[in-house]
């Protein structure tokens, strides 16, 4: 069963509000998403593959469900701690012990209810009006929406594709360029959505180095830190490279890794220092995570191994195919992504995303996402996700060729 209403749906936005009502300023002020504006423009067409949302196809294992089916059989119906279930944060320990080789005592793990409401905890826990977050890009729109929500300032500091070798590269000294005294939190998303990029280790260094002589807190999304391919078991994490209290804070996720995007769960990792506020955040923001989701998030740490590897063998080859197909068009331009499930690639003689992934809309009956959504520098992008079917994903490529593919 695929989910009867996407993210950002326009069927979720419901009608325009009336001028008479009065929100507060900071809702007028939230920059348009012309993610949004594409689902608007496709809502209502028949026939349409969609290719913008990031999820995969399998629905969550049985195992997963059947833990948090017993949990609810044995009453965990009611409230629970703040920072979630010590079972939980316990199992992420030993997870973190396991998969990461770290250790990461269960004092420094915090339970969200998501990645998203992690990453809005984060930042209400550190920024405020005035301040400001630098911000590596292309990003996932709704991390941008969360920061204006803030109503701190974004410092958007865009990667650089390399027409040469496919790969996108990030300018350290650009980075810290963009760092003013105002500058609370520098935001990675690596890997990264939409590129697929991931920080080197060294880049993960510097960067915390860098942060620490200044003050600067590091918020770090990995939640696509086990979405990487070539048999690696994970990506590189901030936690490799720091302090147990440096100004660190690591947002994560069961969503992708265990297709377990509707259970909204998440969690972060910080120093045992932020526990406290991190707790009042929560406490008057969400007051608890769901309980009984949470047994489902520790069999899925404790047995979920096989599930995230069968979603992989699927994206690794679908993966393959894409580029290869791309290849054979000869004038689509993409990284060949080494983790994630998204494609971001840019076509010749179709510089302006919106024209192009409304023509897709049109005339291959294909909804994409517009790269200008993830940021200022990624007009001239579109991403893919190609985490379905090799069925879905090749009747997607058969539909786009004609239409973007190179006139011989
Ligand atoms: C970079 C990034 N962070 C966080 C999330 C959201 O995770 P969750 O489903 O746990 O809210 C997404 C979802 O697409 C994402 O791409």
């Amino acid at each position: 069963m695929k989910p009867q209403q996407p993210e950002n749906s326009p069927e979720n936005a419901g009608p325009s509000a009336h001028p008479s009502m009065k929100f507060s300023p900071v809702l007028q002020a939230l920059t348009a998403n012309p993610g949004v504006e594409m689902m608007s423009y496709a809502a209502g067409r028949q026939n349409m593959i969609t290719l913008a949302q990031g999820e995969g196809e399998m629905p969550t294992a049985d195992f997963i469900v059947e833990a948090a089916v017993k949990a609810m059989q044995d009453g965990r119906t009611f409230y629970g701690p703040a920072l979630g279930q010590d079972a939980l944060r316990e199992a992420l320990s030993a997870y973190y012990a396991r998969i990461y080789g770290l250790n990461i005592p269960a004092g420094r793990v915090f339970i969200t209810p998501s990645g998203t409401t992690a990453m809005h905890l984060s930042l209400s826990a550190l920024v405020d009006e005035g301040d400001e977050v630098v911000a590596i890009t292309p990003i996932w729109k709704n991390l941008l929406g969360a920061i204006e929500l803030t109503r701190a300032k974004t410092q958007q500091v865009p990667l650089d594709y390399d027409d040469e070798t496919d790969e996108w590269r990030l300018d350290l000294d650009r980075l810290f360029a963009a760092c003013t005294p105002r500058t609370k939190v520098i935001l990675v998303v690596s890997p990264s959505n939409p590129t697929g990029w991931s920080a080197t280790k060294a880049e993960m260094e510097a960067i915390l180095d860098f942060a620490r002589n200044r003050g600067i807190w590091v918020l770090s999304d990995e939640v696509y830190g086990r979405l990487v391919f070539s048999g690696r078991v994970r990506a590189e994490s901030f936690l490799d490279v720091a302090k147990e209290d440096d100004l660190l804070l690591v947002v994560n996720s069961f969503s992708k890794s265990w297709a377990m995007t509707g259970w909204r769960l998440g969690w972060i990792v910080g120093p045992a220092a932020a526990e406290s506020k991190i707790r009042d955040v929560a406490l008057y923001n969400n007051l608890c995570p769901p309980t009984f989701t949470q047994y489902g998030a520790i069999a899925a740490l404790e047995q979920g191994e096989d599930v995230l590897k069968r979603q992989l063998a699927l994206w690794q080859s679908n993966r393959d195919m894409l580029v290869d197909r791309f290849k054979a068009m000869g004038n689509v331009h993409m990284s060949r992504p080494r983790a994630t499930f998204y494609s971001f690639f840019k076509v010749d003689g179709h510089p302006d995303c919106m024209s192009l992934t409304k023509k897709l809309v049109d005339e291959a009956g294909l909804l994409l996402s517009p790269g200008c959504a993830f940021g200022k520098t990624s007009t001239g992008y579109v991403r893919m996700c190609f985490a379905v079917s090799e069925a879905k994903l090749t009747e997607a490529l058969n539909r786009m060729e004609p239409v973007i593919g190179k006139k011989t």
